[in-house]
């Protein structure tokens, strides 16, 4: 949560901040801030609200002069959205300034041992408490900054990307991580710190990624010099080149990103698979299966740790592990197994999925899990991400930046690679036939184009969104493969246009939901022709029998659902493990239109941010 950005170098650092906050907003937009020195001292402004507001606020109100300055846009956690909370935050001097994404999780010590010192504090934040935890440390113990953020740290509980200047030492960012992430860009005589790239992609190719427990003096005309904040040893930069594109991260002529990364899923799809299925050769390669095929080979199970719609996908890959390659998978919500003292063996395999590669939950699993001999494997979408970087091996999905806090293409590419592995796992284990396998590849290859004709589907759903936008409760219902795109499809609903939606097994709805069903609920049911079909279609005549409203996502050409059904939705016929790739797809353009018909905030939901890095 929360995105930070820096810069120091020969151009103004306003702009670049600004623009860096606007294109990290997706991780929290309560509240922004900015503070920049002007050659003599720091100029500061902060606001409820979003990054636009700021800007407003800091055009009419400060000097916007100079090349050193940091930036924050928050979600909060400790003390609610106001001016007060908002970041920057300055220690009682006035020397030093402070941006921090993450928690302190024993700021309530420190503050009351910094108040019996004579520290005053202006906000309910934690970073408040440690911007004047550092200032203590300076003065006490007589060091630079650098050394002070280095033992202040070492006193602090929690999570932190921190970003911190000092005005008397206008030459330097100090910058630290733990749990939360942190990139600095690397120009000519210039740098740039950031939660991740997007803000300097522009300016610069080269980053480097801090890594947990890291701090970096980031000094102009200086190599950057990176230390461990609990030992001093000295740890040297590696300078990676970046992938990503400016037209990436830019949302080209779509209203909004979350639109733009629906319509992106058929290249996202095929760049998750590209360079790595050979129907030709009937092969899959993907390295880190390869270089660690006996850890799986020999696995007593798989369990999928995830969270949100990482989860989902996750339920889909149990279908397609145990389905294909007969390996038996459990599925956990990241946040529960990290804390139930879980039954981990060396013969266990972890597969942690996670488009930001940063989700709090999903690594504290991670490293849960590896403490206790499992082989970890990662499915991320962020390169370079801590995700990534903590787990044993992984794969890429390749989808792109998602930048809408709703997932869409992260879900159906985590399903693209999720089955690869399946797929190869079964063929190596040699208990899917020969025949069937190859068939599945070929089919594979072609969802992309079916994932085209699916989004055919766009100016129906609208319509149908017009009908149903107004509704106060929405069921879905799925079975077999696509139960978990029913709960995907409610997930989706409930974020980003606040209508209460449930997800069920279509069969479960006798159990209690059918209850809720009457005139006014409008009911989505996924009931393609592969799978449990005619069960779906008696759940459908049930519904019908109580008055709900249907609409059915149906395999093109089906008739018998058509007769029963208020609407249908048709997707291209496929086998069904590969079913949710495209059922998903109207679901995700029926809440992306609903959201737009109530006026919500399509890519910025409330309450919500795209990377969850705090517990
Ligand atoms: O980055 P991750 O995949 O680990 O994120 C997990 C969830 O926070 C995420 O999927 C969340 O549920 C989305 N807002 C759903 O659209």
């Amino acid at each position: 949560m929360c995105g930070i950005v820096g810069y120091i170098g020969h151009r103004d650092a306003y702009p670049i901040i600004i623009k860096g906050l606007q294109r990290l907003e997706y991780r929290g937009y309560d509240s922004a801030g900015i503070a920049l020195f002007d050659g003599s001292d720091i100029n500061l402004s902060k606001t409820k609200g979003k990054v636009e507001h700021l800007k407003k606020k800091a055009e009419e109100s400060m000097s916007l002069k100079g090349g050193l300055g940091i930036g924050h846009t928050r979600w909060a956690t400790h003390g609610i959205p106001n001016d007060e909370n908002s970041h920057p935050h300055i220690s009682n001097s006035g020397d030093l300034v402070i941006v921090h994404n993450g928690i302190i999780e024993n700021y309530e010590s420190i503050k009351k041992e910094l108040t019996k010192r004579g520290y005053n504090f202006h906000s309910d934040t934690d970073t408040e408490v440690l911007v004047n935890l550092i200032e203590e440390v300076k003065k006490k113990e007589d060091v630079k900054l650098g050394h002070a953020v280095q033992i202040a740290l070492s006193e602090v509980v929690g999570a932190y990307a921190i970003a911190i200047i000092d005005r008397n030492k206008p030459d330097e960012i100090v910058v630290a991580k733990l749990g939360s992430p942190l990139a600095i860009g690397v120009g000519e005589n210039e740098f740039f710190v950031a939660s991740d790239a997007s803000p300097f992609i522009e300016y610069t190719n080269n980053a480097v990624y801090l890594a947990d427990e890291e701090m970096a003096i980031v000094r102009l005309g200086k190599e950057i010099k990176l230390r461990k904040i609990k030992d001093d040893a000295i740890a040297y930069p590696n300078i990676m080149e970046l992938k990503l594109n400016i037209e990436e991260i830019e949302k080209g002529g779509y209203d909004h990103f979350m639109l733009k990364e629906i319509y992106e899923q058929p290249r996202a799809i095929l760049d998750t698979y590209r360079g790595r299925l050979n129907v030709d050769q009937g092969l899959i390669k993907m390295a880190g299966i390869d270089d660690n095929l006996e850890r799986f080979m020999n696995a007593d199970r798989i369990i999928i740790v995830a969270c949100g719609t990482s989860w989902h996908a996750g339920l889909v890959a149990e279908y397609i592990f145990e389905d294909l390659a007969r390996i038996p998978v459990e599925v956990e919500y990241a946040s529960e197994f990290r804390y139930r003292n879980p039954v981990i063996t060396d013969k266990d395999v972890v597969i942690a999925i996670s488009q930001s590669g940063e989700t709090a939950d999903t690594l504290a699993a991670i490293k849960l899990a590896k403490a206790n001999g499992a082989f970890v494997f990662g499915v991320c979408n962020v390169v370079g991400s801590s995700i990534a970087r903590e787990t044993d091996a992984g794969a890429y999905t390749h989808a792109g930046p998602e930048i809408g806090v709703a997932s869409t293409k992260a879900f159906t590419t985590q399903i693209t690679v999720l089955t690869l592995v399946a797929l190869k796992l079964a063929k190596e284990k040699g208990v899917f036939p020969e025949s069937k396998y190859h068939e599945f590849l070929i089919e594979l290859e072609s969802i992309p184009s079916k994932v085209e004709r699916a989004l055919e589907s766009n100016a129906l759903v609208e319509i149908i969104a017009e009908v149903y936008k107004n509704a106060t409760n929405c069921l879905y219902l799925g079975r077999g493969y696509n139960f978990p795109v029913a709960l995907e499809g409610a997930l989706k609903l409930k974020e980003i246009s606040y209508i209460h939606a449930e997800g069920y097994p279509a069969a479960e709805m006798k159990h209690g939901p059918i209850a809720l069903i009457d005139e006014q609920m409008p009911v989505f049911v996924i009931a393609t022709k592969k799978g449990h079909y005619d069960k779906v279609v008696s759940n459908i005549q049930e519904i019908k029998s109580r008055k709900g409203k249907i609409i059915a996502i149906v395999t093109e050409g089906d008739s018998q659902v058509k007769e029963l059904a208020d609407h249908v939705i048709e997707v291209p016929e496929t086998i069904e493990s590969l079913t949710p790739l495209l059922t998903t797809i109207p679901l995700q353009l029926l809440s992306y239109h609903i959201a737009v018909m109530r006026g919500c905030n399509v890519d910025q939901p409330r309450n919500l941010a795209k990377s969850v890095t705090v517990e």
